[in-house]
């Protein structure tokens, strides 16, 4: 057994089995947590930490995005989401995460004109979504379509390169909402329209969904509004699971847009960005009002696997400030829209009687961001199989911005973590010949 005695900057790790010790130091960031810097701890102790799901374990240092997760607080390069989400835009948001504070008037201008003539796809990209099947999911194709990126855009890849991943940057925020839309447009056999470079990046991506080459569309600005604002709350979140993948994969040194088709695909299940699809279909198999109870005890029932779906989240132990905001616009936007939706007042009473149950109290379970987002979707007339996809969009800048973080640190090495072995101790090879059904062929000397 190793014991751990802390001083003040310091702890003494001391391995009882051989009397060795070790100064562990104690960093402090700027806010949150401070951590243990274990990484001398295999090569003085030869001891390793275990930490699955990296419930204690801090992957890296960065400076992009705060989540105070006790307090319900959430910061892009040190602004408050609440004043984000009133005041600015999505790419202003993006040109935050990426550069690392707010720009002047000027530049946003720059990177605007920057994004919004970086959008077409090379062509042969469209003929690449033939090949898919009518009925995949659109974040299959997300997958397939962002990293087949690599195979066209060869020309700024020298990823040590601080303009190369400029560029790439500029060119995956720029192309996710085209490569996005005409998945949808791939699955309905319709038409795949080109970007408008006269409307803005929300209007732009509702022009690329719901346009027609047959008559002219009028984006509906409440919408526009609406799509800007889910965008820009989804733009980063820490080191969640598919940070965590770009990072990793990123790592090898690997192609920029095979590591983001990494992270697509990570923000596909349900425990992470899949959650808001699954929100709604959680909502409409609840149907009314009247069976929430029956639900309610399904997810306190340890028997049964079912789980709320935009409930409960690793870092906030209270509200996820997102789920407020999105939860104070979500009436206002339906209204606006002149759409009726059974399942908001269904989220609002079931969000209402889980703070009132002991099992959800006992372990800080709030709703967190997909809970409210999926409304809204619906009254934007988003299909439910585009939710994780719009999620995708947003959430662009945030992994780029992760990565970027990444390569321009001195100090990054490939991510390779240790395990602790539980297999087989060693064995000898038997000859075929040998072996018999019902043997332990390692048990054999
Ligand atoms: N419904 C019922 N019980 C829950 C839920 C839930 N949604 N979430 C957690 N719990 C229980 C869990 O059973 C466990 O109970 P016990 O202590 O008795 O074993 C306890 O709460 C702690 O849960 P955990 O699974 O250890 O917590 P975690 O940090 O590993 O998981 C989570 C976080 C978000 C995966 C989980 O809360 C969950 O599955 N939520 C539903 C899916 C969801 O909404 N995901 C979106 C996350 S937010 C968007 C994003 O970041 O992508």
């Amino acid at each position: 057994m190793s014991q751990v005695d802390t001083r003040s900057e310091t702890v003494t790790i001391t391995d009882n089995s051989t009397g060795c010790s070790i100064e562990v130091p104690i960093m402090r960031g700027t806010e949150g947590p401070a951590v243990f810097d274990i990484g001398q701890l295999a090569k003085q102790l030869g001891i390793y930490t275990y930490d699955p799901g990296f419930r204690s374990t801090a992957s890296c240092q960065s400076a992009i995005t705060l989540i105070d997760g006790k307090n319900g607080r959430l910061n892009y390069r040190g602004y408050p989401i609440e004043d984000l989400a009133e005041k600015s835009s999505f790419l202003e948001v993006c040109y935050l995460l990426m550069y690392g504070d707010l720009p002047t008037k000027e530049k946003l201008d720059t990177f605007t004109h920057s994004i919004t003539n970086h959008t077409l796809l090379h062509e042969g990209l469209r003929e690449f979504y033939k090949g898919f099947r009518k009925d995949a999911h659109p974040m299959a194709i997300m997958v397939g379509v962002v990293g087949a990126l690599s195979a066209f855009y060869h020309d700024s890849l020298e990823i040590s390169n601080a303009r190369d991943r400029e560029i790439t940057m500029h060119r995956l925020i720029a192309k996710m909402p085209t490569i996005a839309a005409w998945a949808y447009r791939f699955s309905k056999g319709e038409p795949f329209p080109y970007p408008r470079n006269d409307l803005n990046y929300a209007e732009n991506f509702l022009h690329l969904m719901f346009s027609y080459p047959t008559e002219s569309y009028t984006v509906n600005p409440v919408a526009a509004k609406a799509m800007d604002l889910l965008f820009l709350l989804h733009a980063d979140h820490g080191q969640n699971a598919s940070a965590s993948t770009i990072r990793l994969a990123g790592s090898s040194q690997a192609n920029p847009y095979a590591t983001v088709s990494a992270s697509v695909g990570t923000l596909w299940g349900p425990a992470h960005g899949g959650a808001n699809e699954a929100v709604i279909e959680m909502l409409e198999a609840i149907g009314e009002p009247k069976n929430i109870d029956e639900y309610l005890a399904r997810a306190q029932d340890k028997k049964d696997p079912f789980r709320l779906m935009g409930f409960g989240h690793r870092v906030y132990k209270t509200q996820d400030p997102r789920a407020t905001i999105i939860s104070k616009v979500c009436q206002e936007v339906l209204d606006n829209l002149n759409v009726e939706d059974p399942l908001l007042a269904i989220a609002e009473e079931l969000a209402e009687r889980a703070r009132k149950e002991a099992y959800f109290i006992k372990r800080n379970l709030y709703p967190n961001v997909d809970f409210y987002s999926g409304i809204i979707l619906r009254a934007l007339g988003i299909p439910t199989n585009m939710f994780t996809v719009i999620f995708t969009i947003g959430r662009t800048i945030g992994w780029l911005s992760q990565w970027s973080e990444m390569m321009e640190d001195q100090g990054m090495r490939i991510s390779r973590p240790r395990q602790l072995y539980t297999g087989r101790k060693q064995c000898h090879y038997i000859p075929i010949e040998e072996r018999h059904e019902g043997e332990d062929f390692c048990a054999i000397k």
